[in-house]
C-alpha cells in the first residue's frame, strides 16, 4: 500500500447491496405470493422491453454461488432485502415457512462465512393481496408491516443484529404514487403524501416489534435507509440560489425531520389532517443507525433543470456523477440533526460494459465512480461524519425496476441468457480496496 492511501477506520464495514425483487426471481415459487411488482412486470407498457422480474438473477436458487461470489470479494456484510410476499403471500397470517427457510439458509450461510447480514424488511415488494385494499394508501397497511416485522425477527433475530425497516420512503411515495413510474403506478400528489405518513408510521411500529422480539446476544441495531438528491444552484443569481436552497430544504426535511426531530416540515402542512395521536413520537423513535442511500445531484435554476452540466459526466441512468455532493450531504446531515452512525446504504453507477477477448469485464468508468466516492466518503469521516461502513449498490446486475435489465449497476456482471457471473474489474478492485481496507488515492486513467 502507498503512502499516500485513503486508509478507512478499523472495523469499518464493506458491503454491497442488492434486493430480493431485483435478484431472486422464483417469482411464484414455494408458495411465494403475488408483489406489486410482479403485477407490474405483467401489466404491458409499464418495463421497458416488457421485461419482467419473474427470473431476474435466478438468486433464489443460485444464492449459495452468489455467498460464494461474496467470499471472494472479501465482503464483511452483505444488504439484502426480505420479500414480504415471500413470508406472508397474503401480505398477512399465515406465514408461509418456506419463504422463511430461504432467509433463513442464507443467514446461516452469511454468518458462517464472516459476512454480517443486513436485512431490509421493505424494498418495495408489498404483497398484491394488500394493494387490493389500498396498499400503502390504507392505514391498515402499518399493522399489518409490524406483524411482518414481527415475524421475521421471531425466525432471524436470534443471529442478525442490523436490520432496516424501509428502504427509500420517497421513492415509494413519490415514484410510486405520484409520477406512477413504480408499482402500484398511481398519479396523484395528495396519495402519496399519505403514503409518505403511512410509511413512516409503519417503520416506527416495526421498530417496536423488533426490539420487543429481538432474541439475539445483543440489542438489535435498527435503521432505515433514505435516498437524498442534493439540489444546486444553476447559477449564482440570487434567485436560481434561492429556489435551489428551498427545494434542497424542502427534499431533505421530508423524512429526517420527523424521524429525526418528530415534526414535520412546513412544505408538508397538508398531512396535519392525517396524522393521529402518537404518529409522531412512533415515527421518531430512537434508532441506532442511518442509511443513506446517495447516487448524484440535481442542478436547478428558474428556468428549470439544468440537464447537462458542462463538463460534468452521466451514468447510464443520465445521473450526473457528483461525488463532492456526497460528502456535503454527510457532514450537512451530522451538523444539522442529532445522528445515530451513519451507513451509506447504496452507491453505485449504471454503466454499459465492455469485455475483453479474454472475458474480463472493463467498467473503469464504475471504478472511478466507486473510488471517487469513497474518496469522499473518507473525507467525510477527517471532517469528523461518524460513517461506520459502505455498500455498494449493488454486487449483481439486476433487475432495474421499470428499465428492466437495461441498466447495470453490479460490480458481478450477470450473463441473462445463462446466468453466468463474472466479477467486473470494479469487483476486483473494490476486493483489494477491502483487503487494505484503504483506497490508494490516484485515480484509474
Ligand atoms: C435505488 C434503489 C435500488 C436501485 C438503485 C439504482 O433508488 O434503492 O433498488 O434501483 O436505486
Amino acid at each position: 500500500m502507498s503512502s499516500d492511501s485513503l486508509r478507512f477506520p478499523d472495523r469499518f464495514l464493506w458491503g454491497a447491496a442488492t434486493s430480493a425483487c431485483q435478484i431472486e426471481g422464483a417469482w411464484d415459487l414455494d408458495g411465494k405470493g403475488e408483489s406489486i411488482w410482479d403485477r407490474f412486470g405483467h401489466t404491458p407498457g409499464r418495463i421497458l422491453n416488457a421485461d419482467t422480474a419473474d427470473i431476474a438473477c435466478d438468486h433464489y436458487k443460485r444464492w449459495q454461488q452468489d455467498v460464494d461470489l461474496m467470499v471472494e470479494l472479501g465482503l464483511g456484510a452483505y444488504r439484502f432485502s426480505i420479500s414480504w410476499p415471500r413470508i406472508m403471500p397474503n401480505g398477512k397470517k399465515p406465514v408461509n415457512s418456506l419463504g422463511l427457510d430461504f432467509y433463513d439458509r442464507l443467514v446461516d450461510k452469511l454468518l458462517a462465512s464472516n459476512i454480517q447480514p443486513f436485512p431490509t424488511l421493505y424494498h418495495w415488494d408489498l404483497p398484491q393481496a394488500l394493494q387490493e385494499t389500498g396498499g400503502w394508501t390504507n392505514r391498515d397497511v402499518v399493522k399489518r408491516f409490524a406483524e411482518y416485522a414481527e415475524v421475521v425477527a421471531q425466525r432471524l433475530s436470534d443471529r442478525v443484529r442490523h436490520w432496516t425497516t424501509l428502504n427509500e420512503p420517497w421513492c415509494i411515495a413519490v415514484l410510486g404514487h405520484a409520477t406512477g413510474d413504480h408499482a402500484p403506478g398511481y398519479k396523484d400528489k395528495q396519495t402519496a403524501i399519505v403514503v409518505g405518513h403511512n410509511l413512516l408510521v409503519a417503520h416506527g411500529l416495526a421498530c417496536q416489534a423488533i426490539r420487543a422480539t429481538a432474541c439475539g446476544p445483543d440489542k438489535p441495531q435498527l435503521g432505515i435507509a433514505l435516498i437524498f438528491t442534493p439540489t444546486d444552484p444553476a447559477s449564482d443569481s440570487p434567485k436560481d440560489q434561492a429556489l435551489a436552497e428551498k427545494t434542497w430544504r424542502e427534499d431533505l426535511s421530508y423524512f429526517m425531520d420527523p424521524i429525526f426531530r418528530g415534526i414535520y416540515p412546513e412544505s408538508l402542512s397538508k398531512i396535519k389532517s392525517h396524522i393521529r395521536t402518537g404518529d409522531l413520537e412512533l415515527i421518531a423513535t430512537q434508532l441506532d443507525f442511518l442509511g443513506l442511500n446517495y447516487y448524484s445531484r440535481t442542478v436547478l435554476g428558474i428556468k428549470g433543470k439544468v440537464e447537462v452540466v458542462p463538463g460534468s459526466q452521466y451514468t447510464e441512468m443520465g445521473w450526473e456523477v457528483h461525488p463532492v455532493s456526497l460528502r456535503k450531504l454527510l457532514v450537512k446531515f451530522s451538523k444539522d440533526y442529532h445522528l445515530p452512525p451513519i451507513y451509506i446504504t447504496e452507491n453505485g453507477a449504471a454503466f454499459s460494459d465492455q469485455s475483453s477477448p479474454d472475458g474480463r469485464i472493463l467498467d473503469f468508468a464504475r471504478l472511478n465512480y466507486l473510488r471517487d466516492h469513497l474518496e469522499q466518503a473518507w473525507l467525510a469521516i477527517q471532517d469528523g461524519v461518524d460513517l461506520r461502513g459502505y455498500f455498494a449498490w449493488s454486487l449483481l446486475d439486476n433487475f432495474e425496476w421499470a428499465h428492466g435489465y437495461s441498466k447495470r449497476f453490479g460490480i458481478v456482471h450477470v450473463d441473462f441468457a445463462n446466468q453466468k457471473r463474472t466479477i467486473k474489474e470494479s469487483g476486483r478492485w473494490y476486493a483489494s480496496v477491502i483487503k487494505q481496507n484503504a483506497v490508494e488515492s490516484s485515480r484509474f486513467a
